[in-house]
Protein backbone atom coordinates (compact mmCIF):
# COMPACT_ATOMS: atom_id res chain seq x y z
CA UNK A 1 0.00 0.00 0.00
CA UNK A 2 1.26 3.18 -0.75
CA UNK A 3 3.01 5.49 1.96
CA UNK A 4 0.66 8.14 2.30
CA UNK A 5 -2.58 6.16 2.53
CA UNK A 6 -0.90 4.40 5.35
CA UNK A 7 -0.90 7.43 6.72
CA UNK A 8 -4.52 8.90 6.92
CA UNK A 9 -6.52 8.61 10.48
CA UNK A 10 -8.65 5.04 10.50
CA UNK A 11 -12.45 4.68 11.47
CA UNK A 12 -13.45 1.58 13.19
CA UNK A 13 -17.00 2.48 14.19
CA UNK A 14 -19.93 0.48 12.46
CA UNK A 15 -22.03 1.18 10.16
CA UNK A 16 -24.89 1.00 12.67
CA UNK A 17 -23.17 3.30 14.73
CA UNK A 18 -22.75 5.94 11.91
CA UNK A 19 -26.33 5.40 11.14
CA UNK A 20 -27.47 5.77 14.84
CA UNK A 21 -25.13 8.47 14.92
CA UNK A 22 -26.65 10.81 11.89
CA UNK A 23 -29.63 9.39 12.66
CA UNK A 24 -29.64 11.64 16.35
CA UNK A 25 -27.59 14.40 14.46
CA UNK A 26 -29.68 14.91 11.58
CA UNK A 27 -32.29 17.30 13.63
CA UNK A 28 -29.27 19.95 14.45
CA UNK A 29 -26.88 19.37 11.88
CA UNK A 30 -28.06 22.52 9.85
CA UNK A 31 -27.76 24.24 12.44
CA UNK A 32 -24.16 23.31 14.15
CA UNK A 33 -22.32 21.67 10.73
CA UNK A 34 -24.21 22.31 7.71
CA UNK A 35 -24.18 26.44 8.00
CA UNK A 36 -20.25 25.78 7.98
CA UNK A 37 -19.98 23.21 5.69
CA UNK A 38 -22.63 24.60 3.21
CA UNK A 39 -19.68 27.25 1.25
CA UNK A 40 -17.43 24.80 0.80
CA UNK A 41 -20.42 22.63 -1.00
CA UNK A 42 -21.65 25.12 -2.67
CA UNK A 43 -18.37 26.44 -4.02
CA UNK A 44 -18.18 22.86 -5.39
CA UNK A 45 -21.57 22.48 -6.97
CA UNK A 46 -20.19 25.32 -8.96
CA UNK A 47 -17.08 23.44 -10.32
CA UNK A 48 -19.57 20.32 -11.26
CA UNK A 49 -21.66 23.22 -13.04
CA UNK A 50 -24.84 20.37 -13.39
CA UNK A 51 -26.62 21.35 -16.43
CA UNK A 52 -30.29 20.72 -17.36
CA UNK A 53 -31.15 17.17 -18.53
CA UNK A 54 -28.32 15.57 -16.75
CA UNK A 55 -28.58 12.51 -14.29
CA UNK A 56 -26.72 13.31 -11.14
CA UNK A 57 -26.28 11.15 -8.16
CA UNK A 58 -25.62 12.67 -4.60
CA UNK A 59 -23.53 10.22 -2.05
CA UNK A 60 -24.24 11.55 1.69
CA UNK A 61 -26.69 14.09 0.94
CA UNK A 62 -27.33 14.79 4.63
CA UNK A 63 -29.85 17.45 4.91
CA UNK A 64 -30.30 17.74 1.36
CA UNK A 65 -28.69 21.60 0.14
CA UNK A 66 -26.71 20.04 -2.28
CA UNK A 67 -29.70 17.56 -3.89
CA UNK A 68 -31.64 21.02 -3.96
CA UNK A 69 -29.54 22.80 -5.78
CA UNK A 70 -28.87 19.86 -8.73
CA UNK A 71 -32.31 19.58 -8.92
CA UNK A 72 -32.69 22.71 -9.96
CA UNK A 73 -29.98 22.82 -11.86
CA UNK A 74 -30.98 19.75 -14.30
CA UNK A 75 -34.46 20.88 -14.46
CA UNK A 76 -37.28 18.75 -15.73
CA UNK A 77 -35.54 16.75 -18.06
CA UNK A 78 -33.06 15.72 -15.48
CA UNK A 79 -32.73 13.36 -12.81
CA UNK A 80 -31.06 13.42 -9.31
CA UNK A 81 -30.37 10.74 -7.65
CA UNK A 82 -29.20 10.52 -3.13
CA UNK A 83 -27.97 7.99 -1.05
CA UNK A 84 -27.57 8.21 2.52
CA UNK A 85 -27.19 5.67 5.69
CA UNK A 86 -29.55 8.34 8.08
CA UNK A 87 -33.47 7.74 7.25
CA UNK A 88 -33.52 11.59 10.01
CA UNK A 89 -31.08 12.79 6.90
CA UNK A 90 -33.48 10.89 4.36
CA UNK A 91 -36.22 12.51 6.00
CA UNK A 92 -35.43 16.17 6.17
CA UNK A 93 -34.00 16.24 2.25
CA UNK A 94 -37.48 14.99 1.44
CA UNK A 95 -39.12 17.53 3.72
CA UNK A 96 -36.70 20.30 1.66
CA UNK A 97 -37.62 18.84 -1.79
CA UNK A 98 -41.21 18.71 -1.40
CA UNK A 99 -41.65 22.46 0.36
CA UNK A 100 -39.52 23.26 -2.56
CA UNK A 101 -41.75 21.00 -5.22
CA UNK A 102 -38.59 19.40 -6.48
CA UNK A 103 -39.19 15.96 -4.54
CA UNK A 104 -40.46 14.47 -8.37
CA UNK A 105 -37.18 15.32 -9.86
CA UNK A 106 -35.32 13.24 -6.86
CA UNK A 107 -35.02 9.78 -6.16
CA UNK A 108 -33.49 8.97 -2.57
CA UNK A 109 -32.06 6.17 -0.82
CA UNK A 110 -31.35 4.96 2.71
CA UNK A 111 -28.58 2.84 2.79
CA UNK A 112 -24.32 2.29 2.64
CA UNK A 113 -22.56 3.86 -0.43
CA UNK A 114 -19.69 1.43 0.19
CA UNK A 115 -21.89 -0.45 -1.88
CA UNK A 116 -24.18 1.24 -5.32
CA UNK A 117 -26.59 -0.83 -6.61
CA UNK A 118 -27.03 1.39 -9.97
CA UNK A 119 -26.21 0.23 -13.24
CA UNK A 120 -22.54 1.05 -14.90
CA UNK A 121 -22.30 4.00 -17.23
CA UNK A 122 -25.30 5.26 -15.82
CA UNK A 123 -24.97 8.93 -13.88
CA UNK A 124 -23.26 12.09 -16.22
CA UNK A 125 -22.24 13.19 -12.80
CA UNK A 126 -21.57 12.20 -8.81
CA UNK A 127 -20.95 14.85 -6.32
CA UNK A 128 -19.67 13.75 -2.13
CA UNK A 129 -19.29 16.24 -0.01
CA UNK A 130 -17.64 15.59 3.44
CA UNK A 131 -18.41 12.01 2.72
CA UNK A 132 -15.70 10.57 1.43
CA UNK A 133 -13.74 10.61 4.73
CA UNK A 134 -16.22 8.80 6.75
CA UNK A 135 -15.82 5.84 5.20
CA UNK A 136 -12.76 3.82 6.53
CA UNK A 137 -8.89 3.44 4.21
CA UNK A 138 -9.32 0.52 2.47
CA UNK A 139 -13.10 1.49 1.55
CA UNK A 140 -12.17 4.93 0.31
CA UNK A 141 -10.89 2.82 -2.79
CA UNK A 142 -13.93 0.94 -2.98
CA UNK A 143 -16.19 3.31 -3.19
CA UNK A 144 -14.55 5.68 -5.50
CA UNK A 145 -14.10 2.59 -7.60
CA UNK A 146 -18.24 2.31 -7.45
CA UNK A 147 -18.49 6.02 -8.75
CA UNK A 148 -15.98 5.05 -11.86
CA UNK A 149 -18.46 2.15 -12.54
CA UNK A 150 -21.59 4.36 -11.79
CA UNK A 151 -20.52 6.93 -13.87
CA UNK A 152 -21.11 7.09 -17.67
CA UNK A 153 -17.52 7.23 -19.60
CA UNK A 154 -16.43 10.96 -19.50
CA UNK A 155 -18.46 11.32 -16.44
CA UNK A 156 -17.70 14.19 -13.70
CA UNK A 157 -16.77 13.06 -10.27
CA UNK A 158 -17.02 16.12 -7.69
CA UNK A 159 -15.24 15.90 -4.32
CA UNK A 160 -15.15 17.91 -1.16
CA UNK A 161 -13.35 16.96 1.90
CA UNK A 162 -10.94 17.72 4.49
CA UNK A 163 -7.57 17.65 2.66
CA UNK A 164 -4.75 15.93 4.43
CA UNK A 165 -2.19 17.59 1.29
CA UNK A 166 0.27 19.72 2.09
CA UNK A 167 2.01 20.95 4.87
CA UNK A 168 0.15 19.56 8.34
CA UNK A 169 -0.38 22.61 10.54
CA UNK A 170 -1.57 23.06 14.49
CA UNK A 171 -4.78 23.20 13.62
CA UNK A 172 -4.84 20.13 11.31
CA UNK A 173 -2.44 18.24 14.08
CA UNK A 174 -5.19 18.84 16.76
CA UNK A 175 -7.94 18.15 14.90
CA UNK A 176 -6.36 14.79 14.18
CA UNK A 177 -5.58 14.49 17.63
CA UNK A 178 -9.10 14.73 18.40
CA UNK A 179 -10.36 12.28 15.95
CA UNK A 180 -8.51 10.00 17.47
CA UNK A 181 -9.80 10.34 21.16
CA UNK A 182 -13.31 11.37 20.43
CA UNK A 183 -13.92 9.66 17.11
CA UNK A 184 -17.76 9.81 17.30
CA UNK A 185 -17.66 14.07 17.98
CA UNK A 186 -15.37 14.24 15.57
CA UNK A 187 -16.37 11.44 12.65
CA UNK A 188 -14.60 13.53 9.66
CA UNK A 189 -10.28 12.86 9.26
CA UNK A 190 -8.59 14.37 6.61
CA UNK A 191 -7.52 12.81 3.47
CA UNK A 192 -5.27 12.62 0.15
CA UNK A 193 -8.13 13.79 -1.68
CA UNK A 194 -6.30 14.05 -4.97
CA UNK A 195 -4.80 10.68 -4.86
CA UNK A 196 -7.24 8.63 -3.40
CA UNK A 197 -9.28 9.90 -6.65
CA UNK A 198 -6.30 9.03 -9.06
CA UNK A 199 -5.47 5.80 -7.82
CA UNK A 200 -9.36 4.85 -8.34
CA UNK A 201 -8.35 5.63 -12.09
CA UNK A 202 -9.84 8.99 -12.53
CA UNK A 203 -8.45 11.98 -14.07
CA UNK A 204 -8.03 14.85 -12.01
CA UNK A 205 -10.11 18.10 -14.17
CA UNK A 206 -9.90 20.98 -11.61
CA UNK A 207 -8.05 20.59 -7.84
CA UNK A 208 -9.06 23.62 -5.98
CA UNK A 209 -7.87 24.61 -2.00
CA UNK A 210 -9.86 26.18 0.77
CA UNK A 211 -9.77 26.62 4.60
CA UNK A 212 -11.92 26.07 7.09
CA UNK A 213 -11.27 27.19 10.99
CA UNK A 214 -7.46 26.75 9.20
CA UNK A 215 -8.04 23.29 8.16
CA UNK A 216 -7.12 22.36 4.22
CA UNK A 217 -10.52 21.42 2.47
CA UNK A 218 -10.08 20.31 -1.01
CA UNK A 219 -12.44 20.63 -4.07
CA UNK A 220 -11.79 18.13 -6.97
CA UNK A 221 -13.21 17.71 -10.06
CA UNK A 222 -12.06 14.37 -11.76
CA UNK A 223 -13.24 12.59 -15.40
CA UNK A 224 -13.64 9.08 -15.75
CA UNK A 225 -11.85 8.25 -19.11
CA UNK A 226 -13.99 8.48 -21.81
CA UNK A 227 -12.87 5.61 -23.90
CA UNK A 228 -13.91 3.09 -21.01
C1 LIG B 1 -20.61 15.06 7.29
S1 LIG B 1 -22.20 14.72 6.64
C2 LIG B 1 -22.21 15.72 5.17
C3 LIG B 1 -23.59 16.01 4.67
C4 LIG B 1 -23.67 16.85 3.40
N1 LIG B 1 -23.07 16.20 2.27
C5 LIG B 1 -23.05 18.21 3.63
O1 LIG B 1 -22.03 18.52 3.00
O2 LIG B 1 -23.60 18.98 4.44
C6 LIG B 1 -21.98 13.09 6.01
C7 LIG B 1 -23.24 12.45 5.47
O3 LIG B 1 -22.88 11.15 4.95
C8 LIG B 1 -23.80 10.18 5.41
N2 LIG B 1 -23.08 8.90 5.50
C9 LIG B 1 -22.19 8.49 6.43
N3 LIG B 1 -21.74 7.27 6.17
C10 LIG B 1 -22.36 6.87 5.03
C11 LIG B 1 -22.33 5.68 4.23
N4 LIG B 1 -21.57 4.63 4.57
N5 LIG B 1 -23.11 5.63 3.14
C12 LIG B 1 -23.92 6.67 2.77
N6 LIG B 1 -23.99 7.82 3.49
C13 LIG B 1 -23.21 7.92 4.59
C14 LIG B 1 -24.29 10.71 6.76
O4 LIG B 1 -25.54 10.18 7.13
C15 LIG B 1 -24.33 12.21 6.50
O5 LIG B 1 -25.56 12.62 6.01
Amino acid sequence: MPKKVEEIGRVRRSKEDARASYNRMSKWYDAVAGSSEKKFGDAALRKLNAKAGERILEIGFGTGHGILALARAVGDSGRIYGIDISEGMLEITRSRLRKSGLLERVDLERGDASSLLYPADFFDAVFMSFTLELFDTAEIQAVLHQCRRVLKPGGRLCVVAMSKEGKSGVMMKLYEWGHKKFPSYLDCRPIFVRQAIESAGFEIADMARMTSWGLPIGIAVARKNREE
